[in-house]
Parts: structure tokens; sequence; C-alpha cells
């Protein structure tokens, strides 16, 4: 059952608000008024249960609607110099945090595999240093995409036991890529699907793009039909969500109605193809629920290496600044190969007991496990029911359900997750976010 839009309340009216990734977004982080010592921020942290991820900020072509944090075709030796600043930093990571083991890695980007094969040994090597674990030791998932999905690079990932890669794909029909200011070529993507299925990585996750200029219910079917060939494991459907600084405008309110008429399509087609959907944007064959790209552990820590990573203690997440316009991720891609002391934190956001309640129950009420209200109190020592009267609101409008005491979104809500994500974000968080200059 789905709610009509028009019965909805102001603060849901924006099915497309944002796409609630990690709490709080990285606009709301902040200069710290003094630099923040890593062994600081981690001592008396769980430090044998972590998540490492490595951020690559590269890629081979730079797509029109893109808003990650990534350079496209960097000189050489820009490459060699991160590098080289990875290991750095990895060596900073190793003692301040000597009995740090990962559980699970993620290489993300960008696009990791613009790297060549000796690149990526070393790319690995500094997240072993930093984090204590390789890819046989800890479920790996690295990103790739189309024209970098080659043989040697598929290879040595499997090789080193990588489970899962992720590839963009977007769409099956060229002329809706190229639509979107995305350079890709029809080959490349038939050839990297080929090649992962034949040499690399057992674990297979194809992203997909809807509300893309020209796209309509054929041709979406289409895609999701023709990506069908290669089995993937799992699915990822993104909206096509543009922001300020990333290349293409967009038309007016009907985009929305024809995202959420794609996304049913979507939902129900996999759904009847035998996936099982655990979010808004994740789709996945029964019995592949673990080691995703969304994370979604709310206890863990994670351990970010590179320039546009995160890490989060239970108490501070910082990163380095962030950007998505040319100049502004040039700057902070120098700035950090630049760097030679990586033992401080300088920029981030210091979680209140309700901030971390929040980002609790966003990391559970958005996926399909739904919101466990006593786990949020033994952890914050908040009980989200009472503090969040906006959960109510969604039970009371069909959006949400109870069910042996978790909290659900109804199909209706899961559909609405770029809504209520950003209604339950806390004020302060809305007004550093909407205070951020976008670089
Ligand atoms: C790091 S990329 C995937 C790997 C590789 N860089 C590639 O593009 O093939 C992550 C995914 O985020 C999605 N994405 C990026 N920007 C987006 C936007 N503005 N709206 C919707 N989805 C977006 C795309 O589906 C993309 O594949
Ligand atoms: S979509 Fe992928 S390849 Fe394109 S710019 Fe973004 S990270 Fe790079």
């Amino acid at each position: 059952m789905t709610a009509p839009t028009t019965t909805l309340p102001t603060w849901l009216a924006d099915p497309y608000r944002s796409y609630t990734y990690g709490y709080p977004h990285k606009t709301a982080y902040r200069h710290f008024a003094e630099p923040k010592p890593l062994a600081d921020l981690w001592a008396g942290e769980p430090t044998t249960n972590l998540f490492g991820y490595l951020h690559l900020p590269f890629c081979e072509m730079r797509c029109g609607f893109c808003n990650l944090f990534t350079t496209a075709n960097p000189a050489d030796d820009l490459v060699e110099q991160y590098l080289g600043a990875l290991q750095r930093e990895a060596e900073t990571l190793r003692t301040v945090l000597p009995g740090a083991r990962a559980v699970r890695l993620a290489v993300g980007g960008g696009t990791p595999t613009y790297l060549t094969v000796p690149q990526l040994e070393r790319a690995f090597a500094a997240l072993a240093t930093a984090v204590g674990a390789t890819p046989d030791e800890a479920v790996t998932s690295v990103e790739t995409s189309p024209a970098t999905a080659t043989g040697d690079r598929m290879a040595y990932l499997r090789g080193i036991g990588v489970e899962r890669v992720s590839i963009g794909v977007q769409s099956m029909v060229i002329d809706e890529v190229h639509g979107v200011g995305r350079p890709q070529q029809q080959r490349q993507v038939l050839d990297a699907l080929d090649t992962i299925r034949e040499v690399g990585p057992p674990r297979l996750n194809v992203d997909l793009m809807y509300g893309l200029a020209g796209q309509d219910a054929a041709s979406w079917l289409e895609s999701l039909r023709r990506v069908g060939r290669w089995a993937p494991d799992e699915v990822f459907i993104y909206p096509l969500y543009v922001r300020p600084l990333t290349g293409i405008g967009r038309r007016g309110r009907s985009w929305d109605d024809e995202r959420r008429e794609l996304y049913r399509i979507a939902r129900d087609y996999l759904i009847d193809a035998g996936y099982e959907q655990s979010s808004m944007r994740r789709f996945h064959l029964p019995g592949q629920a673990g080691a995703d790209d969304e994370y979604t552990c709310q206890r863990d820590g994670m351990v970010g290496l590179g320039c546009g990573a995160r890490s989060y203690t239970s108490a501070v997440h910082y990163s380095r600044e962030f950007a998505v316009g040319r100049t502004g991720v040039k700057e902070i891609i120098a700035d950090y190969v630049a760097t030679e002391r990586f033992d401080v934190a300088t920029h981030g956001f210091v979680l209140s007991a309700e901030e971390r309640m929040r980002r609790w129950v966003l990391q559970s009420l958005l996926h399909t496990d739904g919101l466990d209200p006593a786990q949020v109190r033994a952890h914050t020592g908040l009980n989200p029911v009472t503090e969040l009267p906006r959960l109510a609101e969604l039970v009371d409008l069909g959006l949400a359900e109870w069910s042996a005491q978790r909290l659900r979104l109804t199909a209706a809500g899961m559909e609405l997750s770029d809504a209520i994500g950003p209604a339950l974000y806390s004020g302060r968080v809305h007004e550093l976010s909407a205070g951020h200059e976008l670089r």
C-alpha cells in the first residue's frame, strides 16, 4: 500500500531530500577548535572489530551527475604521491592503534581500480598496516567501473581474497548514460561484467540509476533485465540526484513522480526475480545479507585511510575537509599528499548522546531489519520513541509499523527513505549542513 503524497505532512513533502548514507553527513563537520590527537580519540574504544575504509579519489572520467569526492585523470605522479601519503598515514595509525584489527574492509572512491595492479598492491599493503587485516582475513568490497574492471585487476582482487566487487553501470541504455554526462562505452560494460564473472571476486554488485533523461518504464525494465544476464548477487538502484557544482541541472516537480514510479518498477521486478530488499537502494539474493556497501553496524568503529575517508569512534566522527568541485578536490588532495603528520584530527563532529541516538535510529529504521528501541536505549541511554515523536507519526501515517518490538518502515515508508531520513536529523545537523560552503 502506498500513501498518496497529498496526505503527507510538510516535513515529508520532498521525497528526494537527501540520501542518508551516514549520519551526520560530512557537510555537518567543522574544524575543531583544537586538533584532537587520534590517540585520545581512540583511547578506550574497541579496536578489534573495526571497519577499515580506504578512499582512492581517482577516476578515468568525471561524470556529470557525480557528487563524490574524486578527480578525473590525475597526473601519474599524483597517484604515486598519494600512495606515499597513504603509507605514512597507515604507519601513524599503526602506532596510534597498535592492536587494531578490522573484520571488514571496503575500498571506495572515485574508482579504486583506476590504479594499476602494482599500485593496488601498495594501497592494500597500507590498509593492512593501518587496520591489521588483509582481504583474506576480513570480508572485503572494492568499487570498480566498466573501463577499469580489466582482467588483470579483477584476477588480482580475487587472488588476494576480495569477496565483493561493485561496478557502476547506471543504465544498459547507452544514450541514457551519455545524457547524464558519463562517457561510458557499451562494449566496456559488457566486457567488464564478463570479466568479473570469469576471473573476478565471487560477489557482484551492479549500481543502476533511475530518473535519467529519456528513461522510461520500458527502458528501465530493459536495463534491469539485461544486467540479469550476469546474475548479480546484489543490485543497488540509485535515484538520480544532482547537486550544485556537479554539472547538470534538472526539470521540475514531475521528476519526483517519475522517480517514484521507476523505483516501484525496479522493486517489484527485483523481488519477483528472487531478490530481497534491504533498503530503498539495496536488493540482494537470499543469503547475501552481510558484507554490503551500506555501513549499518551501529556500534563498530571505522578507521578511514585516505583523504576523503571518514573515521568513526563512538563519540567523534572525523575526516579531512570535503569538496565536490574540481578546484576544491584538487586542493584537498594536494594538501593530503603534502601532509607529514597524521596523528591528529582537525575536522569533524562530536556526537552527543542525542546525536548517537539519532544515528542509531537512522541506521536501523532505513533498513528492512528495522529499529529496536531497547537496543538504542541500552547504548545511548535515550528512548527514541519518546525522544522522536515523528516515529509515532510515521506509524499513524502508515509509513512504519511495529512488529515483535521492532519498528519497520512499510513499503510506502521505504520508498520515502530520502524524506524520512532527513526528517529525523537534529536541527543542529540541518543548520550546519545548510551553512556548509561547497568547494
Ligand atoms: C563510486 S561510484 C561507483 C564506482 C565507479 N566510480 C563508477 O562510477 O562506475 C558509486 C555510485 O553512486 C551513484 N551515484 C553517484 N552520484 C550520484 C547521483 N548524483 N545521483 C544518484 N546516484 C549517484 C552511482 O550509481 C555510482 O555508481
Ligand atoms: S560516478 Fe564513478 S566514475 Fe563517475 S565521477 Fe563518480 S566516482 Fe568517478
